[in-house]
């Protein structure tokens, strides 16, 4: 099971129909603004027309939503989490959203595109089915604008966590990694196996500042390295923590400013006929 923050209570139960993952929508917003900030400029690059139907899927709290919405699209948020769903209700109750999984959500009718930032590779589980839902959920000519972490992504971090869990004696078979950073030419394939033709594509280092994480790496452990401090024995988590930040410190705060290793693919793909 994918697992960043956990909030618990009722929503986690809620959240299993959808998604497994139950966030801290809260945190989120306050420390991990980062996460949207970064992608205005996908919304450029979905160029929403007014009175276009687009899905933003894996909307998390519902900034991009709003940002698309802002062009006159009609647009509706779909996330699997329900503590996300709630907050986004909560901040943008003019806008639609949906609590339903990537792998199998479903509108009226067919949308003219699927918008998704930094969401999909969280859907681990069955890649070409998330991509098969897009897929029916589009209309012919539809496109697909996305942006997820690809191959290589946060390795220098997921390094760290593993040599810290292995220092307290837990392999890495014990440790359910919980995303899919593919290559770039692995998804290209899933993407034309699934019905869409790729007509841009990019996969890119984009170092990733933590300013707004008091506590840097280990605030961003905490808000999505779950299944790495689950894997951890009891009481050790703040040890594996402390140790992870040792080992990467060099590397990813030199001078006192952490900035994470992120690689990311981002796309357009444009649902064809199957042929
Ligand atoms: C890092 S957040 C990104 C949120 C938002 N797109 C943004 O840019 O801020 C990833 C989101 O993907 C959602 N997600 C993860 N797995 C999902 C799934 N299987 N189906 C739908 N949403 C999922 C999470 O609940 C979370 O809100």
């Amino acid at each position: 099971m994918n697992r960043p923050s956990a909030k618990g209570g009722a929503a986690g139960a809620d959240a299993g129909k959808a998604g497994e993952a139950t966030w801290d929508a809260g945190l989120y917003d306050r420390s991990f603004g980062f996460v949207s900030d970064f992608a205005t400029d996908m919304v450029d690059l979905l160029a929403p027309k007014p009175g276009e139907r687009i899905v933003d899927l894996g909307c998390g709290t519902g900034k991009l939503t709003a940002a698309i919405a802002a062009h006159g699209a009609d647009v509706i948020g779909i996330d699997g989490d329900e503590a996300m769903v709630e907050r986004a209700r909560a901040l943008h109750p003019h806008l639609a959203f949906q609590h339903a999984d990537g792998r199998n959500f479903a509108i009226e009718g067919h949308a003219d595109a699927v918008f998704s930032n930094a969401a999909l590779h969280w859907m681990k589980e069955d890649p070409p089915g998330v991509i098969a839902c897009v897929a029916r959920a589009l209309r012919l000519g539809g496109r697909f604008v996305a942006e997820m972490g690809a191959h290589r992504n946060v390795r220098i971090i997921t390094d760290a966590l593993y040599q810290a869990l292995a220092e307290e004696g837990v392999p890495a078979e014990a440790i359910d990694f919980p995303w899919y950073f593919p290559r770039t030419s692995r998804y290209v394939g899933l993407l034309e196996d699934g019905g869409f033709d790729v007509t841009q594509l990019r996969y890119f280092a984009r170092p990733t500042p933590l300013d707004d994480c008091p506590n840097g790496l280990a605030d961003w452990i905490d808000m999505f390295g779950r299944n790495f401090t689950e894997a951890a024995p009891p009481g050790r988590v703040p040890a594996v923590i402390d140790r992870t930040v040792a080992l990467t410190r060099d590397r990813l705060c030199p001078d006192g400013r952490w900035v994470t290793d992120y690689t990311r693919l981002r796309f357009v793909a444009i649902r064809v006929a199957d042929e």
